[in-house]
């Protein structure tokens, strides 16, 4: 018996071995970064659990191109304005592709945009963006909808008659019917069914998104396919997902001859019929629907996060609430409503809304492969690497901000108090795949944002001294559950 366990331990420490000198032969192709060991690669300097920090502390060791194994997968993580603009910016088409991981093909199939390359992705990018700009720029029907909505939020808020309200439920419905009306043309109240199903496809995506079970399931996508668990739950969701938004198409193409386009489901059918005797369009049905979910989970996540951010950090500084709210009541005065070109008007509230959005970046980063064999700043990738773009360090990075950490509204002032735009301000990515719909969660954010802060004074909860400011790690850095107080303000007019 002993002689067995001999001759196991052997061939184990030799396959341990072997395996070691694998990847050492194997990292001399990539920029360099943690020493990888067997079975866990560089995963030792991360551990299995995402910190917000993980890779600043990276960079400060190994610089702003480092590559970490995972297991036998090397990804090379991008991090600084610098190193970010040379290569997804100065060689866009050469960071152009999304890696499509077992779980990611499974759920989307390569169809949409986020999670689809070459043709169909070109296609699906160039048609939506010019889709939303019809949509929801201007002074469009779109926008006093969406204006609609954000009223609707400032009623829920009244509703909690000053009592500590957890903001995040109303602002989510909020994020989600802007969508809804981007995408359907209808808005839905919070309680109806369909609405529930669309919340709680983005709630088990996020969530999914976010955990260490799909990291498994990329590593070993032919084990834990068979497990349950929640990707299970993920699947279910989808399927259900594809039946709304097949359910709302067959209802929009009833009328579409008669009527002009008025959403993106609209515009959307009109596309396919259009492109039909092309042999090449990639314009579907299912290329459809994975765009709409798409919107749902891109949008919510990450415009809902921002948002509960900027009202924790409005009740954390009082006195740049407060500067906000005179700032509006000054330029505005009487006027009860404010639409998205009045943003031109307010720069002091034009930099709060940026610095909130660079000191609490809501996404830990971005992945991309790269399409040909590379060379940045003095760096090789090979064609095909996995790269991880660490946008937050772009937005933290002590080169391009005069205090990084420390959330300055002045960062996007001059000494006139204009509003100046900053190089190094990148939330929305750069380069190939820069979000489709910045313009879009701009509007939102300034109309939902300015409502709440010309309707209430926002505030501590009594006996509440501070909020966290630790974010929980997801699919996006959401603040922890809190509560505040909404005051109404009781306006000069
Ligand atoms: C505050 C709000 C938002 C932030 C900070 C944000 C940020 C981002 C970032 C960083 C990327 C990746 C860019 C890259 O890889 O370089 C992205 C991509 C994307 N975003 Fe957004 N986004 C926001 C809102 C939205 C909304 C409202 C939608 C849809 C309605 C949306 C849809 C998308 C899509 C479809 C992509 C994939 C683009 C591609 O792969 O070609 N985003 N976004």
């Amino acid at each position: 018996m002993a002689e067995i366990w001999e001759v196991l331990t052997t061939v184990l420490v030799g396959f341990l071995i072997l395996d070691f000198l694998k990847l050492l032969w194997s990292s001399r192709n990539y920029p360099p970064g943690p020493l990888p060991l067997p079975l866990i690669g560089g995963l030792w300097r991360i551990g299995t659990k995402l910190s917000e920090d993980a890779f600043t502390k990276l960079s400060k060791q190994y610089g702003d191109i480092y590559t970490v194994w995972l297991w036998h997968q090397p990804v090379v993580v991008i991090s600084g304005f610098h190193a970010v603009k040379e290569s997804l910016i100065n060689c866009s088409q050469d960071f152009a592709d999304r890696p499509l991981s077992s779980f990611l093909l499974k759920i989307c199939k390569g169809k949409g945009i986020s999670f689809s390359n070459g043709h169909n992705w070109k296609e699906q990018r160039r048609f939506t963006i010019n889709a939303l700009r019809m949509l929801g720029l201007g002074k469009t029907a779109m926008e006093s909808k969406l204006e609609e909505v954000a009223h609707q939020l400032v009623e829920t808020f009244a509703r909690a008659k000053e009592q500590p309200i957890d903001p995040l439920p109303s602002i989510n419905n909020s994020i989600c019917n802007m969508i809804c009306l981007l995408s359907f043309g209808f808005r839905l109240p919070p309680e109806d069914a369909k609405f529930q199903m669309i919340l709680e496809y983005v709630n088990n995506y996020s969530k999914f998104g976010g955990s260490t079970f799909l990291l498994f399931y990329e590593l070993f996508p032919w084990l834990v396919k068979h497990l349950p668990g929640p990707h299970q739950k993920i699947q279910a969701s989808v399927q259900i997902g594809m039946s709304i938004v097949k359910e709302e198409s067959e209802k929009h193409s009833q009328d579409l001859a008669l009527r002009q386009p008025e959403d993106f489901l609209d515009l959307y059918l009109l596309q396919i019929e259009k492109k039909q005797s092309d042999p090449n369009s990639t314009f579907d049905h299912e290329n459809m629907a994975v765009c709409i979910m798409e919107f749902f989970v891109a949008g919510t996540e990450s415009t809902g996060s921002f948002l509960q951010w900027a009202l924790l950090l409005m009740v954390t500084y009082p006195d740049i609430q407060d500067k906000v709210y005179r700032e509006m009541e000054t330029v505005l005065g009487s006027s009860d409503s404010i639409c998205y070109e009045d943003r031109w008007k307010l720069p002091y509230t034009q930099a709060v809304l940026h610095e909130i959005l660079r000191s609490k970046y809501v996404l830990i980063g971005t992945p991309r492969r790269t399409v040909n064999n590379v060379n940045v700043c003095g760096l090789s990738i090979p064609k095909g690497t996995l790269i991880f773009v660490d946008f937050r360090s772009v937005l933290l990075d002590p080169k391009q901000w005069e205090s990084p950490e420390e959330f300055n509204p002045n960062h996007f002032l001059d000494k006139e108090g204009n509003f100046m735009k900053r190089e190094g301000f990148l939330p929305f990515g750069a380069g190939a795949r820069v979000c489709v719909a910045e313009n879009l969660a701009r509007m939102e954010s300034f109309l939902l944002f300015t409502n709440l802060l010309r309707s209430f004074k926002l505030q501590l909860p009594e006996g509440v001294k501070e909020l966290n400011q630790e974010p929980l790690v997801g699919l996006a850095l959401h603040p922890k559950p809190f509560k505040l107080c909404a005051v109404p303000r009781c306006r000069s007019s």
